[in-house]
């Protein structure tokens, strides 16, 4: 695939490493902005109270499937009922939100552990599919956790409880699974 990350931090740019590793051809824009028109699937890695700033800067935004990674460290803008519709009322394609409960500095583990680590995702039913592909090329399993809405704003809402553990164990990954998967 062709794949506009948007953000080239922690999160976009180790995500770009991960796909490249894959077989993903990865366009990644910084604060200057760029050219998504090439692109199969839009990712976005900015704070999320940058969202507008940033992607006004990036041309040829329009109608690609998008994944939302994005937390909020500053008081929430209830024009959106999440900051992934926020990103979808500019970029106007198949929504997801994903990557925003697993931590950044653990990319580089986890193709060392024992069993694969979970990732959550929302989608909207356009954006599932490639969602979960590009969640198991990054190394993780995704759980589906519903539509944008609610899961966006759910997902976005745990950022609190994702916090409180990193602060007892670090930076950690976690699985889910049904009885007898494990
Ligand atoms: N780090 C994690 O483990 C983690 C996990 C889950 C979700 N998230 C979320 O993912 C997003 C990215 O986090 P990160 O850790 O990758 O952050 P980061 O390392 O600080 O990188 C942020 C990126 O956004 C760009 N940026 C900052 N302000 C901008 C603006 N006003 N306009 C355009 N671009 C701007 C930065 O550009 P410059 O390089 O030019 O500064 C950088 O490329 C955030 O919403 C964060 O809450 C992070």
């Amino acid at each position: 695939m062709d794949i506009t990350v948007i953000g080239r931090g922690h999160v976009g740019g180790g995500l770009a490493r991960l796909w490249e590793r894959a077989g993903h051809r990865v366009n990644g824009l910084g604060r200057d902005g760029g050219d998504a028109s090439g692109a199969d699937v839009v990712v976005v890695a900015v704070p999320g109270h940058t969202i507008a700033e940033a992607l006004g800067k990036v041309t040829g935004l329009g109608g690609q499937v998008t994944i939302d990674t994005t937390n909020l460290y500053t008081a929430r803008d209830d024009t959106f009922p999440s900051l992934a519709h926020q990103v979808k009322s500019i970029i106007g394609g198949p929504t997801a939100k994903s990557f925003s409960t697993v931590f950044a500095a653990t990319y580089d583990r986890i193709a060392e552990q024992r069993v694969t680590p979970s990732n959550f995702y929302a989608a909207e039913p356009g954006a599932k599919e490639i969602t979960a592909q590009l969640i198991r090329d990054a190394g993780y399993d995704p759980v589906f956790v519903g539509d944008l809405t609610p899961g966006a704003r759910l997902l976005e809402d745990s950022s609190g409880l994702t916090r409180a553990l990193a602060a007892q164990m670090g930076p950690f990954f976690y699985r889910y699974a049904a009885p007898g998967q494990l």
